[in-house]
């Protein structure tokens, strides 16, 4: 222990909790020092030279003096490499059974080498281990480096790896999860551990709650995605390159991936920025569809206390005139911080207000925590060790941590039979009238007086009968907690979509639901910070997030309570938030100059909802997200790769929120083609930069010439909002609706847009009358 652990330590043993929490760190560090496999000496080993290749369905295997290497192509065109024999199974972030092979896709000699050759891309093999992928047009990519391992003596100790890359010198790495740094990530080592920052976090705090292994990497000759498949603590170091370094040659771009354990195998998709993400969802599972009312706006707190106050809420959105959706309860509804229970007093009929606010057209959602509390005669602990559900140490005793409710254990999510048994709980959620849930402190936490705060890395898991310890199923925490509460939903009720969002997560949690920021500071910074995660999420296939609008920490200041609350209004989830002692968000709270700008948001906010639904089954459809980088159509425009502060909102819309004090204009950079001024009408042409004003009750939204999208009507009925091509171009746009809730098949209908006698026509693309009310806007030229 440093000396800065030691004094933390004395200073928490003034209190009961503080007292726990050291109990709590020195028996994780003893559990760990006793059980943890020890590394015996290690041993290093490259795949030495070539030897021989045996073709296979797809691809085929290259064998290695000291390894071997399986390159196949899927179908859709990711492609597989496994080292050391790893297959693509198991994986906790594949969707289903895994993709199936292409066939066509087949292994053969190349001069230095091998080659495969698929329809998107051609990967090269070299004698020493190296893998390259290069575009159908021969342009590289990525190469992957010969990897070397560190063979560990001793039983359960698993060979540590580390994987070089190299990219094109002007190539820009995006995504590792949930990255404060981003959107574009700076040169650095960022560390693959599902961390809580702990109060608060920055720009500056990384790793944070959801961590992935996943790159997306934008360059001139295209885009690409890799992702190493192993949940093992690691860690990735990219390194920017250079154009033009010592005498005139590019110096390449890079990362280096490096693991304690698991599998070396990583898929690599490739393509437009659509297309890898299309390809990537086909891999991991598309994301989850929400319910229609989950594009309103939420407001949640830390502490409304009682029922009545959050009544009071609900009333005070009405007679301001504020649209709202839903309500989020968070820990302190429940009877002292138990999960799946409710205050007696405080809360005494939960159906009876969930039914009053349904008659309002708001839901409420429920915090759900992982951690039991650990007393025998509580129902969900006597059940969960009934069911045996909860994480042991090496020696068989459940594994005791600290949480809101003080001792607790931790569901097993990585054992079926623990899935099943939580995800029934949530029968008494839906019975309190609960419509949606919100899983809290899932990287997962366990208050600590020092060291990390979370489970012991020797605690042990079922892994899906394979068995292994938190370090392999620390970073999948999250994601089967969301799994076993998504399919518990299904089960309890059927015919309605579960709505779902979750601190932490891994790769493929998007199958499940979504995220939110958790707990950005207040601040400019703050603000800034939540459009990284956004961003960077979405690139990794999550595409439903937000951020706690206003901060999670301390009262902001009105001008950036308003800028917050416009960026969130026009992103996925649409939240206020606040700590407990950080202050209140409701609108009101900031004076009636800040309200009517709010009301001003949440009107266009209601408006653009038929927009946000038909972003909702793109995004399930496709994988693409709803907020996506400017680089989006062009992503050979360098100037864009760097360009972190606005935003495309689907085909249609280019958003440049207000992220500084006291501005009023803004720079805004926009990517190639016309773009309208939505407030004016007035046209711009990209690719390059306009000043637009941004005066304190809006920020600058533009649309793409041609656009067609839904928008609500005055009267609430779905309406198309046309911008007008370019003289002699033509447009379009896609509308989906259909079930709110339900899991009834979608509608779409297509829509083109075009220039006719010099008047601006449109037409559905199935030759049917268009059906819709409809507006031309935008001063053509
Ligand atoms: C941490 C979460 O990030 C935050 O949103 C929540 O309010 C607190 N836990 C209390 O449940």
């Amino acid at each position: 222990m440093n000396a800065r652990d030691l004094l933390r330590s004395v200073r928490m043993a003034g209190s009961a909790s503080g007292r726990r929490q050291t109990r709590a760190a020195w028996r994780r560090r003893r559990a760990d020092a006793r059980d943890l496999p020890r590394r015996g000496p290690e041993r290093a080993r490259v795949p030495g030279p070539a030897q021989g290749a045996e073709p296979a369905p797809g691809g085929g295997t290259v064998r290695f003096a000291r390894s071997e290497l399986r390159v196949w192509v899927a179908m859709g065109g990711a492609v597989f490499c496994g080292w050391d024999g790893a297959a693509p199974l198991p994986s906790y972030a594949l969707a289903g059974g895994g993709p199936e092979v292409d066939a066509r896709a087949v292994l053969e000699p190349d001069k230095d080498g091998w080659r495969v050759v698929s329809e998107r891309v051609t990967v090269l093999v070299s004698r020493h281990g190296a893998v390259e992928f290069r575009t159908p047009g021969g342009l590289l990519l990525r190469r992957e480096l010969p990897p070397r391992w560190w063979d560990a003596a001793g039983e359960g100790a698993a060979p540590r790896w580390v994987q070089g890359s190299q990219t094109p010198a002007d190539a820009r790495v995006f995504g590792l999860g949930g990255r404060a740094a981003g959107p574009r990530l700076p040169e650095g080592t960022y560390r693959l551990w599902n961390t809580d920052p702990g109060g608060s976090f920055g720009p500056d705090d990384d790793p944070l709650y959801i961590t992935m292994p996943v790159q997306f990497v934008v360059a001139d000759a295209g885009c690409h995605l890799v992702f190493h498949d192993t949940s093992w603590d690691g860690q990735v170091t990219l390194r920017d390159g250079v154009e033009g370094a010592g005498s005139g040659h590019d110096r390449p771009g890079g990362s280096e991936v490096r693991m304690e354990g698991g599998p070396l195998r990583y898929w690599v998709v490739t393509g437009t920025p659509a297309r890898v993400l299309g390809g990537w969802t086909a891999l991991t599972g598309r994301p989850a569809l929400p319910p229609r009312w989950a594009l309103g706006h939420h407001h949640s707190r830390w502490g409304f206390g009682t029922q009545d106050e959050v009544r009071r809420v609900a009333a005070a959105y009405r007679e301001h005139g504020l649209p709202l959706s839903a309500l989020h309860l968070d820990i302190d509804h429940y009877d002292g911080h138990r999960v799946f229970t409710a205050d007696p007093e405080r809360f005494p009929d939960l159906p009876a207000l969930a039914g009053e606010l349904a008659g309002q057209g708001v839901r409420l959602v429920s915090i759900v925590d992982p951690a039991v509390k650990a007393e025998p005669g509580l129902e969900t602990y006597d059940s969960g060790r009934a069911a045996d559900a909860f994480v042991r140490d090496a020696r068989g005793r459940e594994v005791r941590g600290v949480v809101w409710p003080g001792e607790t254990v931790f569901p097993d999510f990585t054992d079926p039979a623990a899935r099943a048994w939580w995800g029934g709980l949530y029968r008494e959620r839906l019975a309190k009238g609960f419509a949606g849930f919100w899983h809290d402190m899932n990287e997962p936490v366990s208050f600590a007086a020092f060291g990390d705060p979370t489970l012991p890395r020797s605690a042990r898991h079922g892994l899906e009968g394979r068995g292994g310890d938190h370090r392999e199923a620390h970073n999948v925490y999250g994601l089967t907690m969301a799994q076993a509460g998504y399919e518990g939903l299904r089960r309890l009720r059927p015919q309605q979509r579960p709505f779902l969002f979750s601190r932490s997560g891994w790769a493929g949690m998007q199958r499940y639901g979504g995220t939110w920021s958790g707990d950005v500071a207040t601040g400019w910074e703050g603000l800034r910070v939540s459009l990284a995660l956004v961003l960077g999420l979405g690139l990794c296939g999550v595409p439903y997030s937000g951020p706690d609008v206003g901060g999670f920490t301390g009262m902001p200041e009105p001008e950036l309570y308003l800028r917050w609350f416009q960026l969130g209004s026009y992103l996925p989830l649409f939240r206020t938030h606040s700590a407990k002692d950080g202050g209140r968000r409701e609108p009101w709270q900031f004076g009636p100059e800040v309200l009517g700008h709010a009301r001003a948001a949440l009107a266009e906010r209601t408006r653009l909802l038929p927009y946000l639904e038909t972003l909702s089954h793109i995004a399930r459809g496709t994988g693409a997200p709803y907020v996506r980088p400017l680089w989006w159509n062009s992503p050979a425009d360098r100037a864009l790769r760097e360009c972190g502060d606005a935003f495309l909102l689907g085909d249609a819309l280019l958003v440049a929120p207000v992220l500084e004090r006291g501005a009023v204009t803004r720079t805004v950079r926009l990517p190639r083609g016309q773009w309208y001024d939505t407030a004016t009408g007035e046209a711009h042409r990209g690719p390059g930069q306009v000043l637009l004003d941004a005066p304190l009750g809006r920020v600058p939204v533009l649309a793409r010439a041609g656009a067609v999208l839904p928008v609500a009507g005055a009267d609430g009925g779905v309406e198309l909002e046309v911008w007008a091509p370019r003289q002699g171009r033509t447009g379009g746009g896609v509308v989906f609706g259909g079930d709110p809730e339900g899991w009834g098949a979608p509608r779409m209908e297509r829509f083109t847009t075009r220039w006719a006698d010099g008047e601006i026509v449109l037409e559905r693309d199935d030759g049917e009358p268009v059906g819709y009310a409809f507006r031309v806007r935008g001063k053509a030229s």
